[in-house]
């Protein structure tokens, strides 16, 4: 994949904010730090950068210490954002989506707790890249759309992919697009084949329920007690 993610940002890099000053920032699976870093160097006020995985943080810790940027590096889980009771002018959450066993919720999550305005989005896509849009209702009685290109869909990695156990979920493009805006997020644009600038939307809560139902608010509320 060559110098990556350097290469990966660099296509996408115009389509972000250049002078962030007065902006704080989310990198949700943050690695070795790399998109924290750059979002810090551009003046960002203030920086988390959450991952599962002590390892990852060590690097990032070191690295930004060496580049002398104030970034804050915690072990967190996707699943815990709501314990970080704040809301983020930018949101990044690129290249964990498809390791997720749950990656719908994780969107849900995201939206409710702690997006306030902008989210960075990367996910692995294969199938469809054929766009269409989506029909407010299909009768029981339609199987025929299914079968066409643009219907979205998420596929299902049973065991492995490029050698990698922990890819979950890859959806096509119509399909990413589709849980993008279900989860309350319009998207402004598509910089990269991958990568999308969204804005979050309120949304109203649906017959069914809020989209999120964990962890209740109620129940962080109790264990912070
Ligand atoms: C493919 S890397 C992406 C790194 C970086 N965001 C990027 O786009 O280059 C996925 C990262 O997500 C982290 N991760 C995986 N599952 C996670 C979870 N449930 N919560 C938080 N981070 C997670 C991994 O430890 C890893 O650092």
């Amino acid at each position: 994949m060559g110098d990556y993610p350097q290469v990966k940002y660099d296509s996408f890099r115009e389509s972000l904010p250049r002078d962030m000053r007065g902006l704080s920032v989310l990198d949700i699976g943050c690695n070795a730090g790399f998109y924290s870093m750059e979002m810090k160097r551009r003046g960002a006020d203030r920086v988390v950068g959450i991952d599962s995985d002590d390892r990852y943080l060590e690097q990032a810790r070191f690295a930004s210490s060496v580049c002398n940027l104030s970034i804050e590096f915690l072990r967190m889980t996707i699943w815990d954002i709501a314990a970080l009771k704040e809301r983020f002018d930018l949101v990044i959450f690129m290249g964990v989506f498809y390791h997720l066993r749950h990656p719908l919720l994780a969107l849900d999550l995201i939206h409710e707790h702690v997006a306030k305005d902008l989210l960075l989005f990367q996910s692995m896509q294969r199938g469809s890249r054929l766009v269409d849009l989506v029909a407010e209702d299909y009768d029981f009685k339609e199987v025929e759309v299914f079968n066409t290109a643009s219907f979205p869909a998420m596929y299902f990695i049973e065991r492995s992919y490029s050698h990698d156990e922990t890819n979950w979920w890859i959806p096509n493009r119509p399909g990413m697009e589709a849980m993008l805006r279900s989860a309350g997020f319009e998207i402004e644009g598509r910089p990269e084949d991958e990568v999308y600038l969204c804005r979050r939307k309120a949304i109203a809560v649906p017959p069914d329920g809020p989209h999120s139902v964990y962890p209740s608010s109620n129940l962080v509320l109790r264990s912070n007690e």
